[in-house]
């Protein structure tokens, strides 16, 4: 452990200038550039640039199979582009070592069936993640993790086994984690925010949150936008490339609203097809 956080300390070190890391003195936390990338020989990305701003609120929508997952895996390192540069926290992401810095949780993350841990463990071990591991909790720690668990609406399965769960309420334990832990960048793939308004809400104000009082950066890929319609910052349109990229007035402009016609986004993107 400690032999690894000596290696990691020297590798940041390594790609810093008066503390600042190269590349986040433009604010962005998360870049790309000229991406492709195809599995075997079709290609599913072509040419994309896309940029995340400390503090920035980013949904990223596009029809089913338009590339928005694999985009994820290739922004956060899981796999490489054919073409095209990522950085990541100012760095490739192959030599980005923070890693608590980042909150990522997959559309259809590992099943944790395995997992002996409650919801509120691994909850909790979100808030250890940026910190010494063996440290004891805080009340602000407790205080924190309760918060996190609530927002996802997890409040009455808390003491439960993760293996318990749906993959949908597994999901959103993942989330709750990332969200305990505070991180610089969240990414979200098709998170399940809840069906009813309330839970909804609550999950927008957790984000919002994130992004007011910590200056983290959000990527949110969710095609159910309604709630934090007037949060959002920027809307990237993929399939293949990126088909717009800008602010959701400028995409109300083309008659698509993210708001008060929520089915306007869905149908629009299937029209894209
Ligand atoms: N591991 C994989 N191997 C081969 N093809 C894949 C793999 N993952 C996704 N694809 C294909 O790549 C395309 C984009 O998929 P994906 O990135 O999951 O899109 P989205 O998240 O927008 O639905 C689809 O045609 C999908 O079938
Ligand atoms: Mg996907």
């Amino acid at each position: 452990m400690e032999m690894d956080r000596e290696t990691n300390e020297a590798a940041v070190d390594e790609g810093a200038v008066n503390g600042v890391a190269l590349g986040e003195e433009q604010g962005d936390v998360l870049s790309a550039e000229h991406l492709s990338f195809g599995y075997a020989r079709t290609p599913v990305l072509r040419d994309v640039s896309v940029a995340v701003a400390a503090g920035e609120f980013v949904a990223l929508v596009g029809p089913n199979g338009s590339g928005k997952s694999t985009l994820l895996r290739l922004l956060l390192g899981t796999m490489s582009p054919q073409r095209g540069t990522v950085t990541l926290f100012g760095s490739p992401p192959d030599r980005f070592r923070d890693r608590w810095r980042l909150g990522y949780v997959p559309q259809r993350p590992a099943l944790g069936t395995e997992v002996p841990a409650t919801v509120e463990e691994i909850v909790t071990s979100g808030r250890l993640r940026r910190g010494r591991w063996w440290r004891s909790l805080t009340a602000g720690d407790r205080t924190a993790v309760r918060h996190a668990i609530d927002s996802v609406g997890l409040g009455d399965q808390a003491a439960r086994p993760l293996g318990e769960l749906s993959g949908g309420q597994q999901q959103r334990a993942f989330i709750a984690r990332a969200f305990a832990s505070e991180p610089d960048l969240l990414v979200l793939d098709e998170p399940i925010a809840g069906v009813d308004a309330e839970s909804q809400r609550r999950f927008r104000d957790s984000l919002v949150h994130l992004i007011h009082d910590h200056g983290s950066g959000v990527l949110l890929v969710s095609h159910e936008l309604s709630a934090v319609a007037h949060d959002v910052d920027r809307v990237i349109v993929l399939k293949q490339r990126v088909l717009f990229d800008g602010p959701p007035a400028d995409l109300a402009e083309r008659g698509v609203s993210l708001g008060i016609h929520a089915e306007d986004l869905p149908l629009w993107l299937e029209g894209l097809r």
